[in-house]
């Protein structure tokens, strides 16, 4: 499948990236519009949600999971929560849909978010239901969220994976990858500010797969001897240099074929150059680190000049 960019910008065809139109996404939630590369979006949620932003997340196949409360959300509404099509995310469908990911330390929010208690029937004939709960994952406070919502096609985040996360700042989006690589998966998640590594640390001590590491992601030797090999790398340190520390990251830990997720803020890169000349070149630094670019999807209208870049690591390219 060729790459081809989603949104602003590209040129239809060939390379062309997909995403929102500047200010004119379709009414918010589905984040943008379609096109490019990466097949379109099968299972973006749709619906309302999130603050007032439409969107919402239709997941592939049959509506499992429970009926129940939302607890918090929109005050005791009825919920239907479904399996996302990205394995380890769900989308909570009330009066309006919300993208949520199954708590793991129950009873507890992060970061202030609402949490959702639905009924799963038990598996026995005449047992009682049991609860699960789940918290709404904003798209205006996590890229990667916004992603999702925007239709990526594969995020290689999923239960039992192991990630490494670059930019973790206080966690709020760390923690819902937790979520979805769940008990058997494992977060390993830098962080150079001290301040911000406090709350990370802090939400860690909930969340065992978290391993939070207070380090500059431009010297990973100093963490090496935490870390094994990753299935995935995320990075949203809005640097200028953030494909270098992508590639130096991604060297060390990154198994062959592994998944690479970048956040690109145009103005942390460039701030004179047009965004779409500012993904254009990334990509390319991408490229020049061994990632082939599968897929680019601007973040509108959940973040301005950001685009998810999205690719795959193959170790043994000459
Ligand atoms: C845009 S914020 C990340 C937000 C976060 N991904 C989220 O969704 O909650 C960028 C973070 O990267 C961190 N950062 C920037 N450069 C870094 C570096 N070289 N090493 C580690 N962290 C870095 C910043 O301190 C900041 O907390």
């Amino acid at each position: 499948m060729a790459f081809t960019p989603r949104g602003r910008g590209g040129a239809r065809g060939g390379a062309t990236p997909r995403g929102g139109s500047r200010g004119g996404a379709r009414g918010g939630f589905s984040g943008g519009s379609r096109g490019g590369f990466g097949g379109g979006a099968r299972g973006t949620p749709r619906g309302g949600g999130h603050g007032g932003a439409r969107g919402g997340g239709r997941g592939r196949g049959t509506p499992r999971g429970g009926r129940g409360g939302a607890a918090g959300a929109r005050g005791g509404a009825k919920v239907v929560v479904e399996p996302h099509r990205h394995a380890g995310v769900f989308v909570a469908r009330s009066k309006e849909d919300m993208l949520v990911t199954k708590n793991l330390s129950p009873g507890e929010s992060v970061y202030g978010e609402k949490r959702i208690s639905v009924d799963t029937p038990s598996t026995d004939a005449d047992g009682a239901p049991t609860k699960t709960e789940y918290r709404v994952w904003n798209p205006f406070r996590s890229k990667l969220a916004a992603g999702i919502l925007g239709g990526l096609d594969d995020i290689f985040i999923q239960p039992g994976a192991k990630v490494l996360y670059l930019g973790a700042a206080s966690g709020t989006s760390v923690s819902h990858v937790a979520d979805i690589v769940g008990p058997t998966g494992n977060v390993y998640a830098v962080e150079f500010s001290h301040r911000s590594g406090r709350d990370l640390i802090n939400m860690a001590k909930k969340r065992t797969n978290v391993i939070p590491i207070i380090e500059d992601a431009r010297h990973p030797l100093k963490y090496r001897m935490l870390i094994g090999m990753v299935d995935a790398v995320f990075a949203d340190v809005a640097q200028p240099d953030q494909a270098r520390i992508v590639g130096l990251n991604c060297h060390l830990f990154l198994k062959d074929k592994g998944g690479v997720l970048v956040s690109v803020k145009a103005n942390c890169i460039d701030s004179t150059a047009a965004p779409e000349a500012v993904f254009a070149r990334e990509v390319q630094k991408m490229r020049e680190e061994r990632i082939k670019p599968l897929e680019q999807l601007t973040l509108e209208p959940f973040e301005r000049d950001h685009c998810m870049v999205v690719g795959r690591y193959l170790r043994s390219q000459s």
